[in-house]
C-alpha cells in the first residue's frame, strides 16, 4: 500500500470583494497549486473568519463563489484538493471552543494583528505585563473590538488542528498565528496524550513578494487605497497593461535590480517569476532600452499568464451547478477528516459518547 501523503492545509479569506491580486498569485496560489501531486491538499475559503468585520451578506457570499473561482482558474485542482468553505464543514467552531479553553486572554491580546485591527478602530492599546487596557480615542473609535477579531488566532488553530495538518504554507505575517497553533496543539498533547500533529509553518524561501506598482516599497494588497497600484486578476487586460505602463519608475534609466530602484526592480521580479528567465538574464536583455519597452514587455507578460486564468474565470463563474459540485464534494471529502480528528478530542476531554 502507498504512505498516506504529508496533510497540507491553508485558507484565505475572501476579503472585500473576493478579488485576488497578482501578489496572491505569485506569493501563493501558484504555490499551492504545485503541492497538490506530493501532499493531500486542503485548501479553505474562511467565511466565518470574515465577518470579524461587517460585511454586506450578498456581497460577503459573491466573494466566496469568486474567490473559489479564482483558485480553480489559477491551477487548484478541485480533483486532487479539497476546496471548501469554512462554515460548510462542521468542526471548526466546535474545535475553536475546546481551544478556546486552553487559550490564555493574553496570549490573544498580545497577537500583533489584533492590536493593529483594535487600533484601526481607534483603539489604544496599551500593555503592561499581562495587563492589557484598552482606551477610547473620543470620536476616532468607531465601534467596540468584538470578541470575534481577539479570537480569531483560535478558529485560525482549529482550522488547521481539525486536519491535522502537517504543514501549512502562509505568508510571514501569519507566523505568530502558526506559533500560537503549535503552542495549543503541544499544551493538548501534553494534557491529554498525542493527538495533534505539530503543524510547520510552510514560508516560501523566495517569498515573491509583489510591491505596489505606486508605492513600490509597500506591499501589493488587496485594500490599497490607490487602485493604481493593485493589478487584479479578473481586470480587462487594457487596464492591467495602463497600469503597468504608468508604474512609478526610479530616476534614472537602467533596467537593473537595487535597492535605490525598488518600482524597476519589481517590475524585473514580476517579469523574471512569470517568464522563468533570470533576473540577471533580464538585465542583459533590456541593456540599453528604455522604460517604456520595458513596461510593454511586462505588461504583455501579466496579460498573456492572466489571460488563461480570466478565461477559466468566466467560463466557471456563471456556472453555479461546477461549482456547487466542487463545493459538495470539497466539503464531504474535508469532513470526512474533520470528524475523524474532532471525535478524537471530544473522548480525550471526556463528552460522553453520542447515543445511537
Ligand atoms: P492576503 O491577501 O493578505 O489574504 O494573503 C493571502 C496570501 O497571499 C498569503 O499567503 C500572502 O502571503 C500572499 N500575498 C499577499 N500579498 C502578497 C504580495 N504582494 N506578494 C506576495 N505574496 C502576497
Ligand atoms: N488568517 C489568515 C489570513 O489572514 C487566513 C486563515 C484563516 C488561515 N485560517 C487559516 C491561513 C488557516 C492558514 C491556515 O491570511
Amino acid at each position: 500500500m502507498s504512505e498516506a501523503k504529508p496533510v497540507i492545509l491553508t485558507c484565505a479569506q475572501p476579503t472585500g470583494g473576493g478579488d485576488l491580486t497578482l501578489g496572491n498569485y505569485i506569493g501563493a496560489v501558484r504555490n499551492w497549486a504545485t503541492m497538490q501531486e506530493d501532499y493531500e491538499c486542503y485548501f479553505g475559503i474562511v467565511d466565518m473568519h470574515a465577518i470579524t468585520v461587517r460585511r454586506e451578506p450578498a456581497e460577503l457570499r459573491k466573494a466566496c463563489y469568486s474567490c473559489l473561482a479564482q483558485y480553480i482558474a489559477c491551477g487548484l485542482d478541485p480533483e486532487k484538493a479539497a476546496l471548501f468553505f469554512q462554515s460548510h464543514v462542521i468542526g471548526h467552531a466546535e474545535l475553536a471552543w475546546v481551544l478556546s479553553c486552553y487559550t490564555p486572554i493574553g496570549d490573544l491580546q498580545r497577537m500583533t494583528q489584533f492590536k493593529e485591527k483594535a487600533e484601526k478602530l481607534g483603539f489604544q492599546v496599551k500593555s503592561a505585563g499581562d495587563d492589557i487596557r484598552f482606551s477610547h480615542e473620543g470620536a476616532k473609535a468607531q465601534a467596540s473590538v468584538n470578541s470575534g477579531l481577539l479570537y480569531y488566532p483560535v478558529l485560525m488553530a482549529a482550522d488547521i488542528l481539525l486536519y491535522n495538518a502537517n504543514a501549512v504554507p502562509v505568508g510571514e505575517d501569519q507566523r505568530q498565528h502558526l506559533e500560537l497553533t503549535r503552542d495549543l496543539a503541544q499544551r493538548f498533547n501534553n494534557t491529554y496524550s498525542p493527538t495533534f500533529n505539530i503543524p510547520n509553518a510552510y514560508i516560501p524561501k523566495s517569498g515573491a513578494k509583489v510591491m505596489s506598482l505606486q508605492e513600490p516599497t509597500r506591499k501589493m494588497s488587496k485594500s490599497d487605497e490607490n487602485p493604481n497600484g493593485t493589478l487584479f486578476l479578473i481586470e480587462p487586460p487594457e487596464k492591467l497593461a495602463k497600469k503597468i505602463k504608468s508604474a512609478v519608475t526610479d530616476s534614472g534609466s537602467e533596467i537593473r535590480v537595487a535597492d535605490d530602484k525598488p518600482g524597476v526592480s519589481n517590475l524585473i521580479t514580476i517579469l523574471s517569476v512569470l517568464t522563468g528567465k533570470s533576473v540577471q538574464e533580464i538585465e542583459k536583455d533590456y541593456q540599453g532600452q528604455n522604460y517604456a519597452t520595458f513596461k510593454g514587455d511586462v505588461a504583455e507578460a501579466v496579460v498573456e499568464t492572466l489571460r488563461p486564468v480570466q478565461a477559466r474565470y468566466h467560463e466557471i463563474i456563471s456556472d453555479k451547478v461546477y461549482l456547487e459540485g466542487v463545493l459538495k464534494d470539497g466539503a464531504a471529502r474535508a469532513q470526512n477528516r474533520a470528524y475523524k480528528v474532532l471525535n478524537k478530542v471530544y473522548r480525550k476531554v471526556g463528552f460522553p459518547d453520542r447515543v445511537r
